[in-house]
């Protein structure tokens, strides 16, 4: 990128919420890195600081220059105005909220509470301070358990679980906060399968508990902390009878929302307008199993289970929108995408904490 048009990002301060996440510390980074200032908001309820610390080492002189982290909860105004009274951001990118499909069916006032109350929040003070432009966390689960493959942005949504439900009212109210005021200018991001890590080995997935997802199921059943993947589902009509996903590397994805903020500060009539994020190709959980073996050169011991309630036989993303619009495309395939995950796994058997 030119130096001028870097040097004219450098004076661009972006509020990250949920910056000490999963796919927060990877945007983050890369934020960084394109020299964009940055302030963090995280409560730590799913992170930890350690996760925040090693972004600003791996961002070098931009990192101890240009990161700010603010421990706050956005259901909190308290936290919200001493964070929105200390800089003035030019845009929001906003990840946080919980996002387990099993605990937002067990609790849904958390999951309406949190995700709901702390949204709302964060738009009522943009708006206070003027800052009218958002980047959100929507999912591929508002698409629900889609007729027809891909999914393509004008679909009818729908929504599954509680968890679902607040992406979609989410999506919902950031449609009528635009339409009420048109200085807004919002983009929804769907994300399909996040997967993968840093390729430093230095930053990645770190859940507390059992995981729900297939790859950090998988990754600790390689160092040992689990014994065996139990994969849902063997009697799906595909060619192997698992069920197909659209993984997408955690580094594509940070990419596409530094994709998406340009398409932003550049696009005066963007509206609210939904982007798929992903990469177009569906993959099996027998294959993804495989091609982790391969990466890791450990055996995954699997027993074939049945279907979890609530899955859909096959997801996958049309990326046509993604790339003609935001000039995004994911560059990364599942092998690069086991091979970081097996980097970061072998590196931090225990993510950021030490070994109990
Ligand atoms: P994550 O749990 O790793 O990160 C979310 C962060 O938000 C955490 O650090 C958490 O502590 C913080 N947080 C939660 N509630 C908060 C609150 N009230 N105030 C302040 N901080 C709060 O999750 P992730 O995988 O990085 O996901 C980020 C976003 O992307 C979420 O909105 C999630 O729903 C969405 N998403 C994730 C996936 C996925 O599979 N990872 C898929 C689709 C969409
Ligand atoms: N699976 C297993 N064993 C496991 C975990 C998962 O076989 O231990 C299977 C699932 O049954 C599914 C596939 O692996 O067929 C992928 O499951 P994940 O839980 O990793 O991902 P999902 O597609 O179910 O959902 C994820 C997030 C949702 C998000 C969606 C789309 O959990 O929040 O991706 O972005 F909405």
């Amino acid at each position: 990128m030119a130096s001028e048009a870097k040097q004219q990002q450098q004076q661009q301060s972006i509020l990250v919420t949920g910056g000490a996440g999963f796919i927060g510390t990877h945007t983050v980074l890369q934020l960084l890195n394109e020299g964009f200032r940055v302030s963090i908001i995280d409560n730590l309820d799913n992170s930890v600081e350690e996760a925040v610390d090693r972004v600003r080492d791996l961002a070098g002189s931009n990192g101890s220059r240009n990161l700010q982290f603010h421990l706050g909860d956005l259901r909190n105004k308290d936290d919200l105005e001493k964070v929105f009274s200390q800089t003035r951001f030019d845009a929001v990118i906003h990840f946080a909220g919980l996002k387990a499909v099993g605990e937002s069916v067990a609790k849904p006032w958390l999951y309406y509470s949190n995700n709901l109350i702390g949204t709302l929040n964060l738009l009522e003070f943009m708006g206070k301070y003027g800052c009218k432009k958002m980047v959100f966390s929507s999912s591929a689960t508002v698409y629900g358990q889609p007729e027809t493959i891909p999914c393509v942005e004008n679909f009818q949504l729908k929504a599954m679980n509680p968890y679902g439900r607040t992406k979609l009212f989410l999506e919902e109210i950031a449609r009528d906060v635009q339409k009420a005021d048109p200085d807004w200018r919002i983009i929804l991001l769907r994300y399909f399968n996040p997967v993968g890590a840093h390729p430093s080995g230095q930053i990645g997935e770190d859940p507390k508990g059992i995981p729900n997802n297939l790859m950090p199921y998988i990754q600790q059943v390689a160092v040992g902390r689990l014994p065996e993947l139990n994969v849902f589902g063997h009697d799906y009509p595909t060619k192997d009878g698992s069920a197909i996903r659209d993984y997408i590397h955690v580094i594509d994805l940070a990419d596409g929302h530094i994709a998406a903020l340009r398409k932003i500060f550049a696009t005066d009539d963007i509206g609210c307008t939904a982007y798929n994020l992903g990469t177009g190709h569906g993959t099996s959980v027998l294959e993804m199993v495989a091609a982790f073996e391969k990466a890791s050169g450990k055996q995954i011991p699997i027993r074939l289970c049945p279907r979890r309630p609530g899955d859909a036989t096959a997801v996958f993303a049309s990326t046509e929108k993604a790339q003609k619009e935001l000039g995004w495309k994911a560059k990364y395939g599942i092998e690069e995408m086991c091979r970081d995950q097996w980097n970061w796994a072998s590196k931090n058997p225990w993510g950021y904490r030490p070994q109990p």
